[in-house]
Parts: C-alpha cells; structure tokens; sequence
C-alpha cells in the first residue's frame, strides 16, 4: 500500500528533518514495508535515503530559468527527488491552476521518469449536483493525462472533505474508487480528512490502494500509527 504524507506549508526545515528520521527509525524498527511518501514545503526540501521516499509538493515544468518564485527540475535534483503531487485541489482552487497548466507539468515530470502523485476531486457544490455532473466534473481532471503512465498514483480527494473532517461514507469511497479504477489501473489513494480513527476503515476498502493525509499526518506518531495499519492490512491478505 502507499501511505503518503503532504505537510503543504508547515514544518520548517528542522522540524521536517526530524520528523523524517522518527518515521524512518519508525518504520525500520516496526519492520513496514509499505510505500511510504512525505512531501514537505519547498524550503524543506532534503536529501534523504532509506524507506522514507521525500517528494515535492509542486514544481514548474522547467529545468530552470527566469520563472520568479517557482522551482525547476535542477533544485529537485539536488536533493534526488523524483516523486510530485501535482493537480491537489489547493493548487487548483486556491492558485488557480488549470488543467492545461497541469498537463504540462504532468507531460515534463512524466518525461523525467518522476513518479507522479496526481489528484483528482469535486468541490461540494458539483457532489451536490448528483452523480453524473460529479463523474463529468471528475472525468475533465483526467483528460489530457496519460493514465497509463507506468510510475502513475492517483489520489482522489473530494475538495470538501480536504482539512473539514468530513469524509464520504466507506459505501461512497468504495464506490467511486470502484468506477474511478475503470478509468486508470494506477494506485488509487483516497484523500480527506484520513485521520487514525478513520484510515483503518478506509484502507480495508477494495480498490483503495493506499491514503494521501494532510492534517493528521503533521503528528508523526499519527502517520506512524496509519503506516502500522497498512502494514497490518496487507499482512492479513
Ligand atoms: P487533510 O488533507 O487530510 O487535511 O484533509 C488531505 C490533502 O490535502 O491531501
């Protein structure tokens, strides 16, 4: 399973250092070998080896140049990184991104061999409008990406369950995941307001392959506890 940690503009450097090396010892000493990603801010960005793979929570699709507060492929190279989040709905409701920035981005990163976290989700109001307008809504975020692109995870993140505490029912995520694996047989994480009390449930469920945890992934010890659950999950099948 994957099990995958987005920090988005917490931690500082220091406080990101050491909480990769508690989740590391963590996973070394519980013996877990899940897939287990961490994507810190920017300026937080490491070098780092071991179970623990670091990622970028975003970068611009270039090498580099005159491209004022944005980071290229170079500055991710640095400190070996080679896994993206690109499409989380804040870069699209809050930054604005469209799909067609975000197909170019995913067409570069793709190009580099980067495994790449895509997401996916509808704000409420189109939940709201019933199941074919949040299938339409959803199946938009697919076009112009290539999903059979071999290092592809897909997280599907409804944008009103993102830091609410609010989550669809188990019923409704096995559901959707179910119509949504039609799509793409890439891994398939769900995202939401997964905390300790709900990721066991959410992990059990067919077709979801792992989770993406903002909130609840800032307590090391919580992501730790979400890491043991997968682990105990797949140890079971
Ligand atoms: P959340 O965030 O766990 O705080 O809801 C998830 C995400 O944004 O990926």
């Amino acid at each position: 399973m994957i099990i995958a940690a987005n920090l988005k503009t917490n931690l500082t450097r220091k406080q990101t250092a050491k909480y990769v090396d508690e989740l590391e010892s963590f996973l070394n000493k519980n013996k877990i070998s899940q897939e287990v990603l961490v994507f810190p801010a920017a300026s937080s960005l490491n070098a780092h080896s071991g179970k623990v793979v670091i990622g970028a929570q975003n970068a611009y699709a270039t090498v580099n140049g005159a491209f004022t507060g944005e980071t290229g492929k170079e500055h991710l190279d640095e400190f070996g990184i080679n896994t993206i989040l690109i499409g989380h709905s804040e870069r699209r409701h809050i930054l604005g991104e469209s799909q067609e920035e975000l197909i170019k981005k995913f067409n570069f990163y793709k190009e580099l061999g980067f495994k790449i976290v895509y997401c996916i989700g509808e704000p409420l109001e189109i939940r709201e409008a019933g199941h074919e307008p949040m299938m339409e809504y959803i199946s938009a975020q697919y076009e112009g990406i290539d999903v059979s692109y071999e290092n592809l995870i897909i997280a599907y993140e409804p944008v009103w369950a993102i830091g609410t505490g609010l989550t669809p029912t188990l019923e409704e995520i096995e559901s959707i995941h179910k119509e949504l694996k039609k799509k793409s047989s890439a891994p398939l994480l769900y995202g939401g307001s997964v905390k300790v009390t709900n990721a066991k449930d959410v992990l059990a469920l067919d077709n979801v392959d792992g989770i993406l945890v903002g909130s609840a992934a800032l307590y090391v010890d919580h992501f730790c506890t979400m890491c043991e659950y997968a682990q105990s999950i797949e140890n079971k099948n």
